[in-house]
């Protein structure tokens, strides 16, 4: 995934396990927002590269393709910005400006994206303290707004074990959907970081990996899950 270009026409571009997860993802996140006003979503992995960024661009721009339903795209790991830099928004104000006092009012942040429905918050500047910022009580403010302006939120963040983030804002996210990328991630890490979060608050396991003999093998522990 070179640009966001790539990204509106995800369809044409990835192998048929990722797409049939995507779509069994949306179907499961267009379910809990008919439910009981859970809308909050993070993106989590237990350790760096297993594709959450990835999935958080593709499962966003797959709910906006259909039906009428606002989707909101934060970058959250304001360490790394990857999300950032895939839609092309380098060196604008984002989220880490926002949240420390150095930027507008959340209607500054808040931007147009090149699929329908879909917008996106950026990371703004790289920074450290991100865990800092994240508890913050502006991050809480902020997703209040963004609830009242959006059908859904999608957070992009860091890993679970290498960083205190996804569980410092585990009382703000609704559900989170871990990716696994199986056959390079031991099962035992996928285990600790699911332990760290709680099974109750994890809406699905996307199984990623490149070698289809090796989903197979770990597709039993998948299925436990989704
Ligand atoms: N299903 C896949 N098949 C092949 N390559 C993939 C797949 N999913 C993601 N990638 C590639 O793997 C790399 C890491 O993906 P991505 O940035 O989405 O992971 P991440 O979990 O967000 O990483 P980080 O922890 O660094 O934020 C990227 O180069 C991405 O293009
Ligand atoms: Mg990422």
């Amino acid at each position: 995934m070179k640009n966001f270009d790539n990204v509106t026409s995800w369809s044409r571009h990835l192998d048929p396990f990722y797409l049939e997860q995507l779509r069994t993802l949306r179907s499961k996140v267009i379910h809990l927002l008919e439910g009981m006003g859970e809308k909050t979503i993070g993106i989590i992995s237990s350790v760096p590269e297993e594709g959450k960024t990835s999935i958080s661009l593709n499962l966003a721009s797959s709910v906006a393709s259909i039906g009428d339903k606002r989707i909101m795209l934060i970058d959250c790991d304001m360490r790394k910005c990857d999300l950032t830099m895939i839609l092309g928004m380098r060196g604008e104000i984002g989220l880490s400006q926002y949240l420390d006092d150095a930027a507008g009012g959340a209607e500054s942040i808040i931007k147009n994206s090149k699929v329908k429905n879909l917008y996106v918050i950026s990371s703004g500047r790289k920074v450290q303290n991100s865990t800092e910022l994240l508890t913050r009580a502006k991050f809480r403010d902020l997703l209040v707004i963004l609830k009242e302006k959006f059908d859904l939120i999608i957070l992009d963040l860091p890993p679970v074990l290498n960083t205190a983030d996804p569980v410092a804002v585990k009382e703000l996210v609704d559900k989170y959907i871990m990716v696994y990328f199986a056959g390079k991630t031991p099962l035992g890490i996928l285990e600790e970081s699911v332990n760290e979060i709680g099974k109750d608050k994890i809406l699905g396991v996307v199984l990623n990996a490149v070698d289809t003999e090796k989903i197979m093998k770990y597709k039993k522990y998948y299925q436990y899950y989704y």
